[in-house]
Parts: C-alpha cells; sequence; structure tokens
C-alpha cells in the first residue's frame, strides 16, 4: 500500500524517533537570539518540543494538516500553523527562524526556494537570525545502483509489529532531484508500506547563492552540530544568517 509519510505522525516519529543530534544545536542559538522562534516545516514537533520545553515563545508552520493538529494537541504551549513554506504571510516578526532536517529539500525547483526564502525575509526581525540545516549531496547515494534495496532501519510499530525499512533510490542528474522510495517490510518479509518521495540535491555553490540572491547574509558555515567550521569532510550544511 503506498502511504505520505507525511500524514501518518505515528510513523513519523517511529523513523524519526533516534534523530536527537541537531537539539542541543538549536538549544544554543535559541539562547544565543533569545527572542521568539519560527520553525519552517515544523513536523510533529520533534524540535518545538525542547524548546518549548526550555521556556522559548515557539510557532511552528507546516504543510501536513495531520502534523499540525497532531502537535497542537501534543504542545500546548506552541503555535502551530498550517501553510506552505513557499509562501506564508504570518503577520509577525521572528528573532531566530530555523529550517531543520533537510525539509529545504522537499523544495525541488528554484523558483520554490526563492519564494521560500523571500517570505523568511519578511519574517526576520532586524538583527534576527536564519539557519538552514541540509546535507550535503553524496555520490555514494546518488550513485547506488536503482535495482537494489538497502537497509535503511528497523522500527517497531506498537500495533503492527517490527519493520524493516529498505530504501531505493533513482537520482535525476538533469534535475538534480533524487527519486527515492521506502518499503516497509514485515516479519513476514511482506512489503506493507511503501512510501515515495524526491529530494532536491543542493550543493553548497548552489546554496550560497540562493542565500546571497535572496538578501541574506552568511554569517557562519557550519560543517555538522558540534558547531565545526564547513570543511572538504562535512557531512552537513549548516548555515547562519543574517537580513542585508
Ligand atoms: C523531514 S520533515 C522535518 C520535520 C521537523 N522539522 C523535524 O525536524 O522533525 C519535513 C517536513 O516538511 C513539511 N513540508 C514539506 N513541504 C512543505 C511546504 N511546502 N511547506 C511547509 N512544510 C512542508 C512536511 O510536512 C514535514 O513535516
Amino acid at each position: 500500500m503506498k502511504i505520505e509519510m507525511y500524514s501518518n505522525p505515528i510513523l513519523y516519529n517511529l523513523c524519526t524517533n533516534n534523530k536527537k543530534d541537531d537539539i542541543p544545536f538549536y538549544l544554543y542559538w535559541a539562547n544565543h537570539c533569545k527572542g521568539n522562534i519560527l520553525e519552517i516545516a515544523s513536523g510533529t514537533g520533534r524540535i518545538a518540543e525542547p524548546l518549548i520545553s526550555a521556556g522559548y515563545k515557539y510557532t511552528g508552520l507546516d504543510l501536513s494538516k495531520k502534523f499540525i493538529k497532531f502537535s497542537q494537541k501534543n504542545l500546548l504551549k506552541g503555535d502551530f500553523i498550517y501553510g506552505d513554506m513557499r509562501n506564508f504571510s504570518l503577520d509577525q516578526e521572528f528573532d531566530l527562524i530555523i529550517i531543520p532536517f533537510n525539509s529545504f529539500l522537499h523544495l525541488l525547483i528554484e523558483k520554490d526556494m526563492k519564494s521560500c526564502l523571500k517570505s523568511i525575509q519578511k519574517h526576520l526581525s532586524v538583527n534576527g537570525l536564519f539557519i538552514i540545516d541540509i546535507f550535503i549531496p553524496d555520490p555514494e547515494f546518488l550513485y547506488r545502483n536503482p535495482q537494489k534495496k538497502y537497509k535503511e532501519m528497523t522500527i517497531t510499530h506498537p500495533t503492527e509489529g517490527k519493520y524493516t525499512i529498505w530504501q531505493t533510490s533513482q537520482f535525476d542528474e538533469l534535475k538534480e532531484i533524487n527519486h527515492i522510495c521506502w518499503l516497509f517490510e514485515n516479519e513476514g518479509n511482506d512489503i506493507i508500506y511503501e512510501y515515495d518521495f524526491d529530494m532536491r540535491m543542493i550543493y553548497p555553490d548552489t546554496m550560497d547563492r540562493l542565500l546571497i540572491e535572496s538578501g541574506f547574509i552568511i554569517n557562519e558555515k557550519k560543517g555538522d552540530y558540534n558547531g565545526d567550521s564547513f570543511n572538504e569532510e562535512s557531512p552537513l550544511q549548516l548555515y547562519i544568517c543574517s537580513k542585508k
């Protein structure tokens, strides 16, 4: 059965439960900025929860109505708004705007990336910071055999039992889009769910250009959540930006 992961908070949480390495990074920058925070593509509140618990005034924006409902129900002190990062208007400015965990890579064409950055500009306070977190395209991943399935993770569903998640992918070089499929295999070796999604691969020079053309100053470029500067071995592109 085809599924849409971003309409399924339980499955999404099971698949992202182990992702915790970015939390101290966002808590650090929240403390640095002190003011109110906007998270673009806030999901089910994975990052919202620690920020709200630490006492920050938090707003999350997401395109999934199910995720927004789930967050509103579970994180009463946060403000969760349904909206599209490509064009949003909240009538409010923020001191810290973040777009964590590769969410920006869901924008597949440059026009959408630029309109998202434009909306972010409009909502950033004069001295505010904007942080974007995306991975670096990895040839080992992009040029995998499209016929082969690679093990991604295992999860234990509360009612359905254990699933092994396999991944297949096909990279479109021209469009720089990786077409990815996750196959959820149960203990009887049946594929129960299939989840297709696309991710735009963005190389550092492109991200630099997009930010600069969209009116941002790149204050710092980190290569990991420990705050190491970006270098040839960095797994991530973490941009700390301000308004021009
Ligand atoms: C990888 S998840 C990240 C969620 C959360 N930030 C986290 O770190 O767990 C990507 C999120 O992007 C959201 N999303 C995708 N396209 C979007 C768009 N155009 N506008 C707003 N949210 C979008 C999805 O609904 C999903 O919640």
